[in-house]
């Protein structure tokens, strides 16, 4: 979690990232804030592992709205785990997590437009795209603004 919120792609492409400034500070956050919004059903976080290894990227179900049945998702990769497809079986098992063990119905993605990787993975594993929203979120590298595809995943299409 450290490497990775120091990484430039993560911090391009994903938004609220700030960097740790030590390993203290992302064991503290990892302890501190991941128990507190699993308990208050807000939020979980996954270790992406190979086998036994160490781990290699972060994948999450975030923005819970158990009423509706709905979460959004998110992924990234240590730039060593990459062009594998580890992100496309770390994103097939946390969603279904999401189905089987939260009872979610549907799981949102957006990705940035200019983001291919992730919607190919996305794509892969059966999440369908239903809209665009333009400048919707802020580089946490540049803190420019990226156009957004947004795309839904429902557990029959879960491939
Ligand atoms: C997004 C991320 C997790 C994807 O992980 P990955 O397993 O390395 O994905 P890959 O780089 O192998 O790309 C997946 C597929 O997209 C394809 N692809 C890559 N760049 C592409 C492009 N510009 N156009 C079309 N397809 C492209 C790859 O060829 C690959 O398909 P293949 O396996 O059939 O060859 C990883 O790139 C990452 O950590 N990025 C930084 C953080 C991030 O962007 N997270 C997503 C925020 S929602």
């Amino acid at each position: 979690m450290l490497a990775g919120s120091h990484d430039p792609l993560v911090r391009e492409f994903m938004q609220g990232v700030f960097p740790h400034t030590d390993r203290e500070a992302a064991v503290r956050w990892i302890e501190d804030v991941v128990p507190r919004l699993w308990d208050q059903d807000r939020a979980a976080y996954f270790a992406v592992t190979v086998g036994d290894g160490p781990s290699v990227g972060w994948a999450e179900l975030v923005d819970f709205r158990p009423d509706e049945g709905v979460a959004e998702a998110a992924i990234w990769l240590l730039p060593g785990a990459r062009r594998m497809r580890v992100a496309a079986a770390a994103l097939r098992l946390v969603c279904r997590f999401g189905f089987e063990q939260l009872g979610l119905r549907r799981i949102d993605a957006y990705a940035a437009a200019d983001n291919m990787p992730v919607q190919v993975v996305g794509a892969y594993i059966g999440f369908r795209r239903a809209g665009f929203r333009p400048d919707l979120f802020r580089s946490s590298r540049t803190h420019t603004l990226h156009d957004a595809v947004y795309a839904t995943l429902v557990p029959e299409d879960l491939c």
